[in-house]
């Protein structure tokens, strides 16, 4: 065969591994609502952007009539691409082709990118479609899902790794998106379940569908897995764009920064006006960090889950800053077993890749309790404070009331490293608020003078800034530019835990 005939056998291989499970299964999951992963992809990166590796890759099976089965780049779509012009490695997983399942193949072609990524130190994207291990293929698949946990694990920490559930995804399907740093959900479209309801029924007798055990909002507000729940597959991807936007392609670069359009010294004259005068009175903490950030731009990771602790990214001048905020519009921010969870795995996401970190600060404590103290709020909570502790990137905290009790020391007090702590006037520093206080210390003869004493004593922030615990108290109208002003200084900032295999955080 001649070069030209060649060339146009290339073409038509290549045209067959575009087709996946051919046009049928194609109809049937544009029916669901769905995109096949091929369109996904074209979704999520710059146009034109990717480059494809091993569309010839075919199972080696032979069991239940595989070997007549077989269809180029079985089930998982895999290369590079770029978002906003960055280096991105993305696999997407093919429904189409025996339901998105796993073969041996799928998995090293999921590990070579993975390896890729790490090695060329670019973040990993996974949109993960898959019935799970391919039944046919029995171990073979299952080594194949341990092969990707054990890469998933040695990534951690080193790119960021992103895992969009788009499709019904179960057994090792939803191992390895938990092991990930961020896991996306859409609304209606995906599931994520150990094993589903049929073997639900089975083993607890428990009857539950799709929705009700697995669905987005139940991982977006009960159980906690999922980090983003979208309402469409195209908001879904646009968010990921979004978020990669605030993130360095892996832990030696530094975040990348924009050329701020918000000026610096911007004083904000309605902060003046957040805090309500009695301290039991709640507020939206959302509208203390969207006047402080640029563009009041707060890009909310887990916004439906534990709402007590607002967790997210934002950026001040340009930079990207991950935001810690205990939320008084809610259980009146106080510190649950959640909302721990919650802060602690985002300051180590935070910390892992040099997103520094800014704490806005009122909370009455930890939720005291039989069921927080039974759920094990001590060992939850010592996750908040120990990832705090550890963290070595610029840890900024800005008190705007209550600092009480232990989460007082736990929202990155001075003590744990904080790097610029300050207060607003209306800041109460103390072991608990007055009432509370003068009933343990006088029992039965609590009187409204010593109330007012103990009030007068540390219902403020000076005695705190007496001690330099507090670096300044400061006109809430200055945060901003306060915070940047301290961030630039910290460009340089250099620390670090003594060295060790790691650390044993409780978990
Ligand atoms: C091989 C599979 C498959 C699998 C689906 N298919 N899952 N083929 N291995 N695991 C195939 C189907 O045979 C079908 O092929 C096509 O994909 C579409 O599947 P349907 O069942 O028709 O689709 P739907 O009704 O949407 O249901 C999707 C589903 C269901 C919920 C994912 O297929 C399902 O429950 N699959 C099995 C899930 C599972 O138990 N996986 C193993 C988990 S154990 P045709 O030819 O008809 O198009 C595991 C081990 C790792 O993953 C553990 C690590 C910790």
């Amino acid at each position: 065969m001649g070069m030209r005939e060649q060339l146009e056998q290339l073409q038509q291989k290549r045209a067959a591994s575009e087709q996946g499970g051919g046009p049928e299964r194609v109809a049937t999951q544009h029916q669901k609502g769905k995109m096949t992963a091929r369109e996904r992809l074209d979704v999520l990166l710059d146009q034109g952007s990717f480059v494809e590796l091993d569309r010839f890759v075919t199972h080696r099976a032979t069991d239940f009539g595989l070997a007549e089965e077989k269809y180029l780049g079985d089930g998982v779509v895999t290369g590079w691409g770029r978002i906003d012009g960055r280096l991105v490695y993305v696999f997407s997983q093919d429904f189409t082709v025996f339901g998105g399942s796993l073969s041996e193949p799928h998995a090293e072609k999921i590990c070579k990118v993975m390896d890729l990524a790490v090695r060329n130190g670019a973040p990993i994207i996974g949109l993960n479609d898959s019935g799970g291990a391919r039944i046919q293929e029995g171990v073979a698949s299952l080594g194949g899902y341990a092969d990707i946990f054990l890469r998933n694990t040695l990534a951690s920490g080193v790119v960021p790794q992103i895992s969009a559930i788009l499709g019904p995804c179960a057994g090792g399907a939803v191992y390895s998106p938990a092991i990930t740093d961020f896991v996306f959900m859409v609304r209606g479209l995906s599931y994520m379940f150990v094993t589903g309801p049929n073997v639900v029924k089975t083993v607890t007798h428990e009857e539950v569908d799709f929705e009700h055990l697995g669905g987005a909002d139940v991982h977006g507000a009960t159980s906690g897995v999922a980090h983003f729940v979208h309402d469409s597959e195209l908001e879904c991807l646009a968010a990921i764009r979004t978020l990669l936007g605030f993130l360095p392609g892996n832990n030696v670069d530094p975040a990348p920064s924009v050329t701020a359009t918000d000026p610096p010294d911007r004083r904000e004259e309605a902060l003046l006006d957040i805090v309500p005068d009695s301290p039991t009175k709640p507020y939206d903490m959302h509208d203390v960090i969207r006047r402080v950030v640029d563009q009041g731009e707060f890009f909310e990771v887990q916004r439906d889950y534990a709402g007590n602790l607002l967790v997210g990214f934002a950026r001040l001048d340009g930079r990207s800053i991950g935001v810690v905020a205990n939320q008084p519009a809610m259980l009146a921010g106080v510190l649950d077993i959640a909302a721990s969870l919650k802060g602690a795995r985002f300051i180590r996401f935070c910390d892992a890749f040099h997103v520094p970190l800014v704490t806005f600060e009122d909370v009455p404590g930890f939720l005291p309790g039989v069921a927080q103290e039974h759920g094990g709020i001590i060992k939850h909570g010592a996750k908040l404070l120990y990832a705090y502790c550890e963290a070595t990137v610029p840890k900024l905290t800005v008190i705007t009331r209550k600092a009480y009790g232990g989460a007082y020391d736990v929202m990155n007090s001075k003590h744990i490293r904080g790097d610029y702590n300050v207060a607003w006037p209306t800041a109460e520093i103390a072991v608990m608020g007055p009432k509370g206080a003068v009933e343990i210390l006088y029992k039965g003869e609590a009187t409204e003078a010593r109330e007012a004493e103990y009030r007068e004593k540390f219902a403020h922030p000076y005695e705190a800034a007496a001690r330099g615990f507090l670096d300044d108290i400061i006109d809430p109208r200055d945060t901003r530019p306060r915070l940047i002003d301290a961030l630039r200084t910290l460009e340089t900032k250099r620390d670090r835990n003594p060295s060790r295999k790691h650390g044993n955080i409780p978990l």
